[in-house]
């Protein structure tokens, strides 16, 4: 069963579908994974070109291209192989690039595994919305808040050094904005929770269960108004704040905005930080 994909682009059929098998490789992204598991990107996870990247994510779910373009461009510099032009989909577990602590999925690079889906932590997520059927920036933002807090309970616990700076700040909230609006609501922030379980649980989208792709590109905009709508709605925002290093909220939205228009702008200078060390 095919559905319309952006203009000029062919349909897609969103009910092929099998998961990763012997050999292949993926990576800690729910979305990544499920558009490998589709056939969109090479089921075997291995050698992904920029553009093969940016025409996934901009022809099949509709993320805006300059977005697409930065995201596949980090994508590149995970491969240890630094000549090469392609990447796997394991690469992108490096920690310190991508991969942060805090994820809503994965346990943290401090006890182990910082990649394959952690059903108890996941549960742990999915059952902090309680009976909603929806998502809302106040719920997203509400159990996005709470595994920061889980997480760094646990690294104190464990005498280890927790990785939440301005730059997982961003990413963190960048990751919740992105499922929010990728799977239908840039606007409000509402998605049903079945198509949460279904992208991280089952990595697949939720075409089955009533998801078509966004009609129009999901923009830097779009990522601006969703993370600032996530912010605004975190009830410790003063209390994060202070846990990111900033003093206030205000800083802390400077300090987003300065960064911004891309996300993923600081995994740059991120990167070139830590190539400089
Ligand atoms: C080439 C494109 C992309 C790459 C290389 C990429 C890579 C990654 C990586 C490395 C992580 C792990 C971060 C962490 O430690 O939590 C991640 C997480 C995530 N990504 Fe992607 N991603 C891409 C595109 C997307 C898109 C288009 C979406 C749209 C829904 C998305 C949704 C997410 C979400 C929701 C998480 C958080 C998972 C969690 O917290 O457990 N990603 N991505």
């Amino acid at each position: 069963m095919s559905t319309n994909p952006p203009e000029g682009h062919p349909p897609v059929d969103w009910t092929k579908w099998e998961p990763a098998g012997e050999g292949d490789v993926r990576s800690p992204c729910p979305m990544i994974n499920a558009l490998a598991n589709h056939h969109i990107l090479p089921h075997s996870g291995k050698g992904i070109s920029k553009s093969m990247a940016v025409t996934a994510l901009t022809s099949t779910i509709n993320l805006d291209s300059t977005i697409a373009n930065v995201f596949a461009s980090v994508a590149l510099t995970t491969n240890p192989d630094h000549s090469a032009h392609t990447f796997d989909l394991d690469h992108v577990s490096t920690h310190g690039i991508i991969e942060h602590d805090v994820s809503l999925s994965r346990n943290d690079i401090a006890f182990g595994d910082n990649h394959t889906f952690n059903s108890e932590i996941w549960g742990k997520v999915i059952d902090s919305y309680g009976l909603e059927k929806e998502t809302s920036f106040e719920s997203a933002s509400r159990v996005r808040y709470e595994r920061v807090r889980a997480c760094k309970a646990a690294h104190e616990a464990a005498g280890k050094e927790f990785g939440y700076g301005v730059k997982e700040f961003v990413l963190s909230y960048g990751e919740s904005a992105l499922f929010l609006g990728l799977l239908g609501s840039p606007e409000e922030g509402k998605i049903p929770l079945k198509y949460l379980r279904v992208l991280f649980e089952d990595e697949r989208l939720p075409f089955k269960e009533g998801w078509r792709p966004s009609e129009r590109p999901i923009t830097q905009n779009d990522m601006n108004h969703m993370i600032f709508s996530l912010i605004k709605a975190n009830e410790h925002k003063a209390a994060e704040a202070a846990e990111v290093g900033l003093g206030t909220i205000h800083a802390v939205e400077n300090a987003v905005t300065s960064i911004l228009p891309s996300y993923c702008t600081i995994i740059i200078i991120g990167k070139s930080a830590s190539n400089a060390t």
